[in-house]
């Protein structure tokens, strides 16, 4: 049985992909902040057994170092780098930047999910799939960039990008994938009730994108619908 861990899961996408993938039978590491708060994911844990929930804020490498330590020799099919925040506000915007904000943005967005690949490789090289997922935005790119602004987020999601990238040439060698996917535009907390495309929607596009990866794809940038993204 292959096993997912997944950042970000008591709500939003993180959540989705938990119910999604425990739903077809894999094992589901699910981390968030407080998983005594969590309390749809204790209830989505109790009626699908496969999941798991552990402690992590995924900007605390203590953290990230302590949860590898209690996984001890599990092996991690896919790490599914989720958790994200948005960061930019109207009183947050050029002119009146909060840059300790920028900073703990990027601390999330972009330093947690190389942190946690470099922490958790050998439970990722010990699987089959061995395969890391960098949930990003068509925000990140320089191309898509028509109307400015979000400096926070974008950014943060570039830099992700350019990092996710490296990973990917740098770990060909060893077998380990990394796949960038932009999630489309979400109903969630973040998406906004404007958005266009559901949770279910969402995810399950991102699910056969995953299953269909082969190396040829690692280090692309791929939307939900399998769509190549310009960087
Ligand atoms: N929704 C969209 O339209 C959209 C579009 C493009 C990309 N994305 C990306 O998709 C991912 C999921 O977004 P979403 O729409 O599901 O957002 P969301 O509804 O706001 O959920 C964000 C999740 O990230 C978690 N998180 C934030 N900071 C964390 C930290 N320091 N440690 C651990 N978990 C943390 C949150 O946990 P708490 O409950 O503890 O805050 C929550 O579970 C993000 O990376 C986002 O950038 C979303």
């Amino acid at each position: 049985m292959s096993t997912v861990l997944i950042t970000g899961a008591n709500r939003g996408l993180g959540f989705e992909f938990c119910h999604q993938y425990a739903a077809a039978g894999w094992n589901v590491l699910a981390c968030c902040r407080r998983p005594q708060a969590a309390k749809n994911l204790e209830a989505l844990a109790v009626r699908q057994p496969g999941i798991s929930l552990h402690a992590l804020d995924v900007a605390d490498h203590r953290q990230i170092e302590r949860l590898a330590g209690e996984l001890g020799g599990r092996a991690i099919d896919v790490l599914l780098n989720n958790a994200g925040v948005y960061g930019d506000s109207k009183p947050n915007a050029f002119g009146s930047i909060d840059y300790d904000r920028w900073l703990e943005v990027f601390r999330i967005n972009t330093l947690a999910p190389v942190k946690l690949a470099e922490t958790l490789l050998p439970h990722i090289m010990r699987s089959q799939r061995k395969l890391i997922v960098a949930i990003t935005s068509l925000m990140g790119s320089m191309t898509d960039n028509s109307s400015g602004g979000a400096i926070l987020y974008r950014s943060s999601k570039a830099a992700l990008n350019a990092a996710m990238k490296s990973l990917a040439i740098d770990l060909r060698g060893r077998g380990v994938g990394v796949l960038i996917l932009h999630p489309g535009w979400v109903k969630t907390d973040m998406g906004g009730t404007n958005a266009p495309t559901s949770p279910e929607e969402s995810i399950a596009g991102m699910r056969r994108v995953i299953d269909q990866f082969t190396l040829e794809a690692s280090g692309r940038f791929f939307n939900f619908k399998g769509q190549e993204q310009p960087w």
